[in-house]
């Protein structure tokens, strides 16, 4: 009897109440405007109901529920497209100069394609503890030391943790405030009060909006919260430099949609556990990609480097290793020497083991079936390591030739010569393919005292005197040219 009451009593209730998964009357939601959406995490693929496993991106278990009120809608896109728009004749449309603000710090402002544009959101990613906090409180420092009104929005830190940083790295301005808060009404409410050039938001994954009732840092919250930013940089032409995190898997946190709302989107990566860290921008509306800075994080902050060549190659061994090589990267407009070290050994396994670090590991399997069939080398029994020096990554084909080098010589026991650098990507046939830049590439060895450089043969027209140039038609010859007459 009492069950069939209570049954009757449950009916009632969602007569008059919304009843969410849980049966739980949801009452502080009025009526009608309540919107439910599963989201995933991974991708941001939205669906009506639950679903155990997300048929965009695959991930299991990644999606979760959102509830959404309904939202005004925002008067500019995530492009910063106002939406009340007409459509304009091209010859008509004006543009203006657009205003470039430096940073400070030289290699920021390459990176940024000559310094930060005004009415811009940058996105700076980066796994946690890289320095990205240091970076922003730097250039907030070096901004607001120049006259401009820096607000620096701190989500994950206090005031007190911000300032010992600040002393620490020599900060002090009457033009830099810091916001603790997490709230983004309260943070745009200060931004309308304040009216700085510059607002710096740590991170964009601590903060919330209270018109979504998702927890921060999810889907819905990231890309609410983004395009808000985005609508107060376009219309009051504020500088917003957001900072994100990144997950294990290497992308930012929350995930891909807010790489395509921003305008311009850096990594920052490293080996945490040493000193240097390389900024690198991924996407720039306003100028080039592919650039790099070099830093050393000291005691008193992140510094430039100006010669990183020498910070990569300096725990080298001059008399060379079995295993070693030096390729020229490209990266943007400057050529980086890096080293590739690989370890071959018997394994131990039933199966052996490949590992890449620093190089894609595609990429790396690829060398080494070009290695076994066209060179002949046996590698089916071997343990195989590939690991790029600095904790940098490479994914530039030009490294193919070195990693193939790297290997060949450690399976036969030999050492490259240590005054040379290799340059060149592999085809399939085992032919060496051509690369950009190589003069660059060739004028850097040259900066930093190497004597011989193995080049593709289509690379054979640049001149060069200062240094001995090899060129090689096939990953054979590269490997016998490159074997130093002791080794
Ligand atoms: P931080 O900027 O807080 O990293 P993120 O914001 O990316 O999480 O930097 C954290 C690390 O940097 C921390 O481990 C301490 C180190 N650090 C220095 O070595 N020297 C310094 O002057 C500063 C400010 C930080
Ligand atoms: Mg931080």
């Amino acid at each position: 009897m009492s069950m069939i009451y209570l049954d009757k009593l449950q009916i009632f209730i969602a007569g008059i109440f919304v009843l969410d998964r849980y049966n739980f009357p949801i009452y502080n939601q009025p009526m009608g405007k309540v919107k439910s959406k599963w989201i995933c995490q991974q991708c941001g693929y939205e669906t009506a109901g639950y679903l155990g496993k997300c048929p965009e991106c695959g991930a299991w278990g990644s999606l979760v529920e959102e509830v959404q009120n309904d939202l005004k809608p925002l008067n500019i896109s995530p492009q910063g497209i106002i939406n009340n728009s007409k459509p304009e004749l091209i010859k008509d449309i004006k543009i203006g100069n657009e205003v470039r603000v430096s940073s400070g710090i030289s290699e920021f402002d390459r990176i940024l394609g000559g310094g930060l544009v005004q009415g811009s959101l940058v996105l700076i990613a980066g796994d946690p503890g890289i320095g990205k906090s240091t970076i922003l409180l730097q250039t907030s420092g070096n901004l607001a030391g120049k006259g401009k009104k820096i607000l620096y929005v701190s989500a994950e830190e206090s005031s007190r943790q911000v300032k010992l940083r600040a002393d620490r790295l020599g900060i002090s301005s009457d033009n830099l405030y810091i916001y603790p808060q997490t709230n983004m009404e309260s943070i745009r409410a200060q931004i309308e009060e304040l009216n700085p050039d510059t607002v710096v938001v740590d991170s964009i994954q601590a903060i919330y909006s209270q018109t979504i009732s998702s927890s921060a840092g999810s889907v819905s919250q990231i890309r609410e919260c983004c395009n808000i930013l985005m609508q107060i940089a376009k219309t009051q032409n504020i500088t917003i430099v957001v900072i994100g995190h990144v997950t294990k898997d290497g992308n930012i946190a929350g995930p891909k949609i807010l790489e395509h709302m921003v305008d311009t989107v850096i990594y920052f990566e490293g080996d945490k556990y040493k000193s240097y860290r390389i900024l690198r921008s991924m996407k720039n509306r306003f100028g080039n990609t592919s650039e790099v800075g070099i830093f050393e994080m000291g005691v008193n902050g992140l510094r430039e480097v100006k010669n990183p060549n020498e910070l990569f190659l300096n725990e080298r061994s001059q008399d060379g290793i079995p295993g070693s090589a030096i390729i020229v990267t490209n990266e943007g407009t400057r050529p980086l020497l890096v080293e590739i070290q690989a370890l071959v050994g018997t394994t131990p396994y039933p199966s052996p083991r490949r590992v890449a670090n620093g190089v894609d590991y595609s990429r790396m399997l690829q060398i080494l079936a070009v290695l076994e069939k066209r060179v002949g080398l046996n590698l089916s029994k071997q343990d195989v390591y590939v690991n790029v020096m600095g904790g940098i990554e490479i994914d530039e084909p030009s490294a193919d030739l070195g990693i193939a080098i790297a290997i060949a010589t450690c399976a036969r026991d030999v050492v490259v010569d240590s005054q040379t650098v290799i340059i060149g990507e592999i085809g399939l046939s085992g032919e060496i393919h051509p690369v950009t830049n190589i003069d660059k590439r060739l004028n850097e060895a040259i900066t930093s005292g190497f004597k011989k450089a193995i080049i593709p043969y289509a690379n054979k027209s640049v001149k060069n005197d200062k240094i001995q140039i090899v060129p090689v038609k096939r990953l054979m010859d590269a490997i016998s040219a490159c074997i130093s007459p002791q080794g």
